[in-house]
């Protein structure tokens, strides 16, 4: 009998495996029953640093879908974007809205948020981790799999925020995951090491790999996303030839186990990252992945606002 109530969600790390699952249950409820009116008469404040069309599209939508309402603050006309502290925007918005949805380049601002608001704060997007995304990956892979327990899933391109948060997540609920990325573009040192302490206390494993030939081998899923981040646009040019050898395409595919499924957080990059006969072919389920993001957040918000 314990609550997510008021629970920020920031990186996962501060969750345990029974919070997850819990979560994932509720999805699963969500997705297949209303929950009509049950916040009516909340708000969700959602603050935009950086572009997005599922992050913001699924969070408005859940919200209305549960009862409630969502408003949209761009960091470009609200008046963080002159000047005004985040800390005292955290304060003016908690006494207006019932959650606010951060999407920001910097974790430490997110950090900031989320301590001096006195609502829940949820990660959507940072530098360093994609929470939410990873919440629907797993979700998806049940789905895909009907378990998650020992899956294996391969990561392969950037050593980004999207992978941290899968690498967090995926040892938290004993699965096997190896990231695969280029030289001078491995994960986040820490986040890997908090990453394997995880999967050690549930029979999950994490590594790490440059070779993506030998890493699929046995893959259940394999996993990619852009090689260019949102603020990495000027590095777009010389992270192609570094990502080179690290496109997912049917040659790769066909290295893992005959059942494999494709996901990518999207948006994709079709013929860079991942080739379209693979994006658009039959293992890809990056669609219904794309889906699950509105039922599993609709999860979150029921859970940290309603409780
Ligand atoms: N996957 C994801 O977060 O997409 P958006 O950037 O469109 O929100
Ligand atoms: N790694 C990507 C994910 C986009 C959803 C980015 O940060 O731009």
């Amino acid at each position: 009998t314990y609550s997510l109530k008021d629970r920020d969600v920031l990186t996962w790390l501060d969750f345990t495996q029974s919070d997850v699952s819990k979560l994932l249950a509720l999805a699963q409820d969500v997705k297949e029953n209303p929950y009509s009116n049950i916040l009516s008469g909340k708000t969700l404040g959602m603050i935009f640093e950086k572009s997005s069309t599922r992050t913001r599209v699924s969070f408005e939508v859940g919200m209305v879908q549960l009862g409630g309402h969502a408003t949209y603050l761009n960091t470009r006309d609200i008046q963080v974007g002159r000047g005004e502290t985040i800390a005292d925007t955290a304060k003016v918005l908690s006494g207006y809205v019932d959650a606010i949805m951060y999407r920001t380049s910097s974790h430490e601002k997110l950090q900031d948020l989320a301590e001096n608001a006195s609502i829940p704060v949820i990660n959507g997007l940072c530098d360093k981790y994609h929470p939410c995304q990873a919440l629907a990956d797993i979700f998806t892979i049940l789905e895909l799999k009907g378990r998650l327990s020992g899956v294996k899933v391969v990561y392969i391109g950037d050593g980004n925020n999207v992978s941290h948060s899968l690498m967090i997540i995926c040892a938290m609920m004993g699965m096997d995951i190896t990231i695969v990325t280029p030289e001078g573009y491995e994960p986040d040192e820490t986040i890997f090491n908090k990453s394997q302490a995880i999967a050690a206390e549930h029979q999950g494993a994490v590594k790490w790999s440059h070779d993506p030939e030998t890493s699929v081998k046995e893959a259940d899923v394999i996993y990619t996303d852009v090689w260019a981040s949102m603020g990495q646009e000027e590095e777009a040019g010389e992270r192609l030839t570094a990502f080179k050898a690290y496109q997912v395409n049917e040659s790769l595919l066909s290295k893992a186990k005959e059942d494999v499924s494709f996901l990518h957080c999207l948006p994709a990059h079709r013929e860079e990252e991942v080739t379209a006969e693979v994006i658009d072919g039959p293992h890809s389920a990056v669609f219904q992945q794309a889906e699950n993001r509105l039922h599993v957040q609709k999860a979150i918000l029921l859970s940290v606002i309603h409780g």
